[in-house]
């Protein structure tokens, strides 16, 4: 806690206070009832112990994943000028960074990098001094620059690698048009540092600057002001004039086009994905309105959305002012549209309210969770919600069977590990539960009412947990001292696992759906007999995902024979179908799956496939000569995460 401000040690050992009066109850109350997701009396006391030793020395607010010296000097601005030569696959030119003295005995500025060619960086026309470390396989390297005396200004010349971890750089063949090749950024969560050198931490928050220069045909666009009706003739200017954290710059090049669904809201594409996609999200000025009615203003003038390439390897990501969008989920009827909820619902948690360190994720994704059912519940109605909201669970209960006690806990211990291995669903369905106790308990009314002053008070701030806390403690916790304590808070937040008596998402719509497979799967019903005509697809998501893992060839093939799920285009639909396919070795989805395989490249859908594979000789054969074919198109994010299930 070398440099941590008083007022963060105070608090951290405020913490530990509580934390430690808190594990006796919790620990009676775990031996009192037995269920099957708990564990003993000895595990328990083993995790609180190490829970209490991760409060006392983890020095919260620390980012653990930047090599900043930011307690003592801060970029403010950035303005970059950037060349992207897509033959050789690489973004050259400079960026000049404007800081701010906290310290006034500072004489050097620590900057992370990964993977860029620095070729001088100067002050004034005047060479500095800088020496760039050795790379860190999770961090990268410092950047260590002698700060010049007088002037806060310092230009980095410097030229990215062809491998950034932060881009990809596709060929044509590899887009909807295959005429023109294309890039996009991907920077959360610390990947910005691979193609602008920066202090790559979300406590630091910068407004920027760019001009982007491209071959002529092409258009470029930013998480930052886009005028749709700029002229196409390879130079583009960007500012971004509210201060955002660093894994929020983004850009993308590309054959695109611009198409308006609403006022304030539009979508970009290759033309080729435009109209289908501005029909599937036309919801999204509703979705706006509505969510500004409930949580206050947006703040950020406009919301597009940017529809990438299938490689894109995540589903969305927020990128402010302009949403990152798969194409895997334009289903043709708005089914998945959740993901826009989702990430428009970022502009207010975790956008303006952003995580001070990656351990604080759950800030973000599980505010933003909650934040997306209550959406989709205001634009689509209560149904919807509900069977969403069961999935989610779904989602969460399937982790928290698999990943580790540690890896469990909504404040997670990164240390030492790479900032991707807070991605599960546990900062998302788990903290959105959280949510939603505190919502049932002191009512929704009362809740929306403490998120909308939250996100007001923490505006343009970034937070750690612990901030949080002592907020909650402020507020509602004095408010509704008898519906809350600050036990179960702890819990929620410190310890493995669904706290018990938690929230149990129930949707009606799914009745029928469990009655049927029973029926199924007892032999009383023949598949084709099921009445699925007026099924959505969250019933047919529910129906697959929770079929025993054993089935017999002929009953995969009656489902298939009955319902066509080896032909569905329905992206999610098709993910829980080859699923069982892969489970059961049924053979004849397998040129599906493997087509699946070689043409998305987004993480979540093809990871589980390649995971389930992998645990048979001939499955990883199989993954192997599906992940061979299509790693030269996958994003370097998605080859990492894969690479181990088939070698
Ligand atoms: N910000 C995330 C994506 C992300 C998280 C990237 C952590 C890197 C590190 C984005 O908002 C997100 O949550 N995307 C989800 C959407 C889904 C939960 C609706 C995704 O991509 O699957
Ligand atoms: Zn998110």
């Amino acid at each position: 806690m070398k440099n941590t401000p008083l007022k963060q040690r105070v608090l951290v050992l405020s913490l530990l206070i509580t934390l430690s009066s808190c594990s006796k109850t919790d620990l009676d109350n775990e031996q009192a009832t037995a269920k099957p997701l708990q564990q003993s009396p000895e595990q328990v006391l083993a995790k609180q112990t190490q829970a209490e030793k991760q409060l006392s020395d983890i020095d919260s607010g620390k980012d653990y994943h930047s090599y900043a010296n930011s307690e003592d000097v801060q970029v403010r601005h950035i303005t970059l000028d950037l060349r992207a030569d897509f033959n050789a696959k690489k973004l050259t030119g400079s960026a000049q960074l404007t800081v701010e003295r906290l310290n006034p005995e500072v004489k050097e500025l620590v900057l992370d990098t990964r993977d860029l060619l620095i070729s001088s960086i100067t002050s004034e026309g005047q060479a500095l001094d800088f020496e760039l470390k050795p790379a860190d396989e999770n961090l990268g390297a410092a950047l260590h620059i002698v700060l010049p005396q007088k002037s806060n200004v310092i230009t980095v010349n410097y030229a990215t690698s062809p491998s950034a971890s932060g881009a990809q750089w596709l060929t044509p063949a590899q887009t909807a048009g295959k005429k023109h090749p294309f890039l996009f950024t991907q920077a959360q969560a610390i990947h910005a540092r691979s193609f602008i050198p920066l202090q790559d931490s979300p406590l630091v928050r910068v407004t920027y600057d760019a001009v982007i220069r491209t071959p002529k045909e092409l258009l470029a666009v930013m998480s930052a002001s886009n005028a749709p009706d700029t002229e196409r003739d390879g130079v583009y200017e960007f500012t971004m004039p509210q201060a955002i954290p660093s894994y929020l710059i983004a850009l993308a090049i590309g054959d695109l086009e611009f198409q308006a669904m609403g006022e304030r809201t539009g979508v970009y594409a290759e033309p080729s994905v435009l109209a289908s996609a501005a029909a599937e999200f036309e919801d999204t000025e509703s979705m706006l309105i509505a969510t500004e009615a409930k949580y206050g203003p947006y703040s950020w003038d406009r919301y597009d959305l940017l529809i990438l390439p299938p490689s894109f390897p995540f589903g969305g990501m927020e990128n402010p002012r302009l949403s990152f969008i798969t194409p895997t989920v334009i289903a043709g009827d708005k089914s998945l549209v959740a993901l826009i909820a989702h990430e428009l619902a970022h502009s207010w948690s975790g956008n303006t309210v952003t995580n001070a360190t990656w351990r604080d994720l759950w800030l973000n994704e599980g505010f933003t969770t909650y934040l997306t059912y209550r959406i989709m519940e205001m634009i689509y109605g209560e149904d919807r919600y509900n069977m969403e909201a069961v999935l989610g669970y779904q989602d969460l209960q399937a982790d928290i069977a698999s990943l580790s006690a540690d890896d469990q806990i909504l404040a997670i211990d990164l240390r030492g590990r790479d900032a991707d291995d807070v991605f599960s669903n546990i900062p998302y369905e788990k903290g959105a539960l959280f949510l939603r106790e505190i919502e049932q308990k002191i009512g929704r009314d009362n809740f929306d009412k403490f998120l909308l002053t939250y996100f007001n008070e923490f505006a343009f701030k970034s937070i750690t947990t612990d901030e949080f806390i002592t907020y909650l403690n402020k507020t509602l916790l004095v408010q509704y001292s008898e519906e809350l304590d600050s036990d179960r808070i702890n819990q929620w937040i410190f310890q493995a696992g669904i706290p018990e008596g938690a929230p149990v998402p129930q949707s009606d719509a799914f009745v029928n759906v469990d009655l049927a497979r029973k029926q199924w799967l007892e032999g009383i019903v023949e598949a084709q007999k099921i009445e699925t005509s007026a099924w959505t697809v969250h019933q047919w998501l529910y129906f697959l995902n929770n079929m025993p893992d054993a089935l017999s060839e002929q009953q995969m093939l009656s489902l298939d024979k009955a319902f066509s799920l080896t032909a569905s285009k329905n992206n999610e639909i098709a993910h829980s179908w080859l699923m069982m396919a892969v489970k059961n070795d049924y053979q004849i989805a397998f040129p599906r799956l493997y087509e699946y395989l070689t043409s998305i490249g987004r993480n979540k859908l093809v990871k589980p496939l390649y995971r389930e594979l992998s645990k048979t000789p001939e499955g990883k054969a199989f993954a192997k000569r599906a992940f061979d074919a299509a790693k030269p198109g996958y994003h370097p994010l998605t080859v990492s995460a894969n690479e181990a299930f088939v070698n």
